[in-house]
């Protein structure tokens, strides 16, 4: 990293780090947001009101950097357990935040796509304009931004197992050619490439059910930062540190 000696904000230079080579799909698990708040006497829901900046900047140095995909970790299926006015929040949220941010994103050429149980007990007001935003931004190749909600990298595998003795029960899919395709074709955005980075703020140090398939050989960075703090600097950092990584995948 460097440093302008002005006032110390890192300058990164994003030329050079766009030809090195950015990750093709990094996972982000935003975390942090009752801590932030906590620390400041707050509610814990202010920490989720203060990371939706955090989150949009994260975009924009995305789209600077050139990635193209990007998926970020929302709700979890163990996020049910808060609190409900805590979840309740959350829904009502992130159901303001499409309404208020659709519009840009959709200027940006993000396409957005949700990834989990898009079903109840998500509100239905929410999974409308969850699918409405799917809709509006599906043909958009720039950035495609994705939001893991009431996502769950075992619920993942779970509902592909699904499908899959589905397909073999109907008698489209013989049992001893299931590989790895059959599996990966089954998960909720079968055309996303592997996640090859993934970054977890707060500086908890586990997946907590994130992208258990898809990052089964990402490059894992944590950073202190709590997320509502986390500005596209500190993705730049996430991906300066992927590039000087050896990526071996079990070779020599
Ligand atoms: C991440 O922040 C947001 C969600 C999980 C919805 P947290 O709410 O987990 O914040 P901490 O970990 O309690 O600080
Ligand atoms: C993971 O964070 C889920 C999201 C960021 C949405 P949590 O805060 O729920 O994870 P744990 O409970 O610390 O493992
Ligand atoms: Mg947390």
């Amino acid at each position: 990293m460097m440093t302008n000696g002005t006032n110390e904000q890192p300058v990164h230079d994003i030329e050079a780090m766009r030809q090195r080579g950015v990750p093709d799909h990094v996972g982000v698990i935003m975390d942090g947001n009752g801590r932030w708040a906590k620390q400041r006497d707050l509610p814990r829901t202010d920490g989720h009101t203060r990371g939706e900046e955090a989150l949009f900047d994260a975009v924009e140095g995305a789209l600077e950097v050139g990635l193209e995909w990007m998926t970020v970790y929302a709700f979890s299926t163990e996020n049910w357990k808060r609190p409900p006015s805590e979840v309740a929040f959350i829904m009502w949220f992130n159901r303001d935040l499409l309404l208020r941010r659709a519009d840009e994103l959709d200027a940006r050429e993000v396409r957005v796509r949700f990834i989990g149980r898009q079903k109840r007990p998500i509100p239905k007001s929410l999974l409308k304009i969850m699918d409405e935003t799917e809709r509006r931004t599906a043909h958009h190749r720039r950035l495609t931004l994705q939001i893991a909600f009431n996502y769950g990298g075992r619920a993942e595998l779970v509902d592909a197992a699904r499908a899959l003795a589905e397909d073999v029960k109907a008698g489209r899919l013989q049992p001893g050619r299931v590989n790895e395709k059959s599996i990966s074709s089954r998960l909720y955005s079968p055309d996303a490439p592997d996640v090859d980075l993934l970054v977890r703020t707060s500086g908890e140090r586990r997946l907590s059910n994130f992208m258990l398939w898809e990052a089964a050989y990402a490059e894992l960075v944590f950073d202190d930062v709590l997320w509502p703090d986390f500005r596209r600097t500190h993705l730049f950092d996430a991906i300066e540190e992927f590039q000087k990584r050896t990526r071996r995948f079990g070779a020599v």
